[in-house]
């Protein structure tokens, strides 16, 4: 029955395909005719008006894969293709995410590559400098204005859609990740007994407390101390930090620490710099003079964006490395890690500018590597007794395999995470270095500690790694 209407839907989504395409060819080959008979440009209205039918077809095909993708959800929740189903979302908006992230992170790095420019060489009086590049089989000539040229040119590319879409895509990936499944991704009852819907209010609410403050202290004197302004705001994003590892599990802790941090960056694209750079053009057009002083707010927005870069990166792939989020006091690693990576970014900032500050790099690496020692698990204790596989076995059958089995009895996990099955010995043995790094070293499994693993049964299995994990 679902078969035939999964079937059903993925015929409709086939035919309204190809409609839409049929559709968009011809308006497409009419668009053609009209540019045989008419030079290009003159041709603008008709032109906007193309792109005004091309962006409302777009728009008619992402809403409607929406509802289908919400339309399969509730065919399939319940059943075994409901993991699939979220990991396949997952896919698609995570790539989706990642592209946009680059987009975004690769113009700003880019449009601030101010080392790289020839000021002195030929250089027209109202340009702060010009660049030479090659790239992707072609020549480029980039010309950085000080300002504004005199003339506001017809087509000038906006770089803010990247900052919109990432930010989008972050917050469904969110979603699908964490919020949907918030009970065993979300809310760890170890750590803070509250409900899924509890955790969530507080996730997003807490995203624009967040903006809400930065864009306090923006507005005061304090901006203008660069030192003050940092160390206050780096106390604040610590505590966010450790508010997060009191409310959440750790991993949705780190990740909503991103995230903050993301819609931070996100907000001053939306709410300062894309305003001040319209007030900025449209003073350019008219006539008028320009404020400078919303350059300069604009300016540094995009600075402190610059400086969010990579402690956000790091936390979008700590995900992947449970020794930082696993760790007891996980927000002090957060802390430590991001300072460190933000004091990389402040030298390669000062390295842009010229000025070589050569202390500010080693000391962010000793910051760096004070987290990896601070993080390094502790001198376990030592295996009197030779441990045998029964026990393991029987502790991993009473711990693990409610999640981890071909068929989960998990209320949650109703597909083995991750793959991980642990039905037969094999599958046992196979994979001890990550049980010895998840179970023993992290302790981020079980998950939420959800099946009350003991510390007794974690030294157990250690012991029975290190006398070599045989099947005795
Ligand atoms: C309540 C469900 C649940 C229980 C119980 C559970 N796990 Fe997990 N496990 C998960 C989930 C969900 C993931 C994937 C997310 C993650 O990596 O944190 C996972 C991931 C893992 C991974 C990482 C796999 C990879 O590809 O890196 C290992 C290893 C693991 N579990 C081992 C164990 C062991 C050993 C136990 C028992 C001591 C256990 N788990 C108990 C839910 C559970």
């Amino acid at each position: 029955m679902t078969g035939i209407i999964l079937l059903s839907v993925l015929v409709i989504v086939l035919v309204m395909l190809i409609v839409m395409t049929y559709y968009l060819r011809t308006v497409q080959k009419n668009h053609d005719k009209d540019d045989e008979h008419i030079e290009c440009f003159k041709n603008d209205a008709k032109k906007e008006h193309i792109i005004g039918s091309q962006n409302f077809v777009y728009t008619s095909i992402v809403l409607i894969s929406v509802s289908i993708v919400i339309a399969i959800y509730f065919l399939v929740k319940g059943t075994t293709w409901e993991g699939h189903l979220m990991e396949w979302l997952n896919i698609v908006i995570r790539l989706m995410h990642i592209t946009f992230g680059i987009a975004w992170i690769g113009a700003s790095l880019f449009c601030v590559w101010e080392n790289a420019l020839n000021r002195t060489k030929d250089v027209r009086e109202e340009l702060a400098g010009n660049l030479w590049a090659i790239h992707g089989g072609g020549c480029h000539h980039l010309e950085k204005y000080k300002v504004a040229p005199k003339t506001i040119p017809k087509h000038l590319h906006w770089f803010k859609y990247e900052a919109y879409f990432t930010w989008l895509s972050g917050f469904c990936l969110l979603f699908v990740v964490y919020y949907f499944n918030a009970k065993a991704m979300l809310v760890d009852k170890n750590v803070l007994d509250i409900s899924p819907l509890i955790g969530i209010g507080i996730g997003i609410g807490s995203f624009i407390a967040a903006w809400i403050i930065y864009d306090l202290i923006c507005k005061t004197p304090l901006v203008k101390k660069g030192i003050w302004f940092t160390l206050i705001g780096f106390i604040i994003a610590v505590g966010f930090a450790y508010f997060y590892s009191h409310v959440f599990n750790s991993r949705a802790a780190y990740m909503h620490f991103g995230a903050m941090l993301g819609s931070i960056m996100a907000a001053n694209v939306f709410f300062v710099i894309i305003p001040a750079q319209k007030a900025m053009v449209k003073a350019a057009k008219t006539g008028q003079p320009l404020n400078p002083q919303l350059g300069k707010n604009a300016g540094l927005r995009s600075l402190h964006n610059n400086y969010f870069t990579l402690p956000v990166l790091f936390v979008m792939v700590s995900n992947h490395f449970p020794s930082t989020f696993g760790y007891e006091y996980s927000w002090l690693i957060l802390a430590v890690i991001s300072l460190g990576v933000a004091g990389v970014k402040h030298y390669l900032n000062l390295k842009e500018k010229g000025q070589l500050t050569v202390w500010v790099m080693p000391v962010s690496i000793l910051v760096l590597l004070a987290a990896a020692f601070i993080s390094a698990p502790q001198k376990p204790g030592a295996c009197n007794t030779e441990v045998s596989f029964k026990e393991v076995n029987d502790i991993i059958q009473q711990r693990c395999v409610s999640c981890h089995s071909s068929k989960p009895t998990d209320d949650v996990n109703t597909a083995p995470p991750n793959g991980i099955m642990y039905d037969t010995p094999e599958d046992i043995v196979k994979l001890t270095d990550k049980i010895m790094q998840r179970v023993v070293v992290t302790k981020t499994m079980p998950q939420n500690n959800k099946t009350n693993m003991t510390q007794k049964e974690r030294d157990l299995i250690r012991c029975w790694i290190e006398q070599g994990a045989s099947l005795k």
